[in-house]
């Protein structure tokens, strides 16, 4: 049975094998992002026990880390994409169009428009809101 800590449905998530979710799991052996009993409340039939939404339910943070933005430090809560802290950190707006100097940051949030772009760890043109911070990331922005 999938049962982690009281919580059903968190490990062996169908179609989910291969997957950065999976992975995490498999990192923290299941145990670092949920921690709550809620099991009762899980669908157990039908391998779609992995989907409901009751199963992040006492879910908590592993511990936060930063990354360094331009040189600022940026607190990064794990699993958050490089957009989604510096949204959080207040930070809207990272980079300019070619043509007007328009202001850009995250805008479709989901790797489409390329708005988004940064540079981290040297590699240029990545999407932040679709490259997950890892602790000592150092973002440049232009
Ligand atoms: S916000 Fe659109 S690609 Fe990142």
């Amino acid at each position: 049975m999938d049962s982690v800590n009281g919580v059903t449905g968190v490990t062996g998530v169908t179609g989910a094998e291969g997957t950065d979710h999976a992975d995490r799991a498999e990192r923290t052996g299941g145990t670092g992002r949920v921690d709550g009993a809620v099991s009762g409340n899980v669908d157990k039939g039908g391998g779609m026990s992995g989907a409901s939404p009751y199963r992040l339910v006492g879910a908590r943070p592993e511990p936060g880390f930063e990354v360094r933005v331009d040189g600022r430090a940026v607190p990064v809560v794990p699993g958050q994409t490089v957009g989604a802290a510096l949204h959080a950190a207040g930070i809207r707006t990272w980079r300019t169009t070619r043509f007007g100097d328009r202001r850009r940051g995250l805008f479709c949030g989901i790797g489409v428009c390329f708005d988004c772009l940064v540079t981290v760890n040297g590699v240029e043109n990545l999407r932040a809101c679709l490259t997950e911070a890892r602790p000592g990331d150092e973002v440049t922005t232009s």
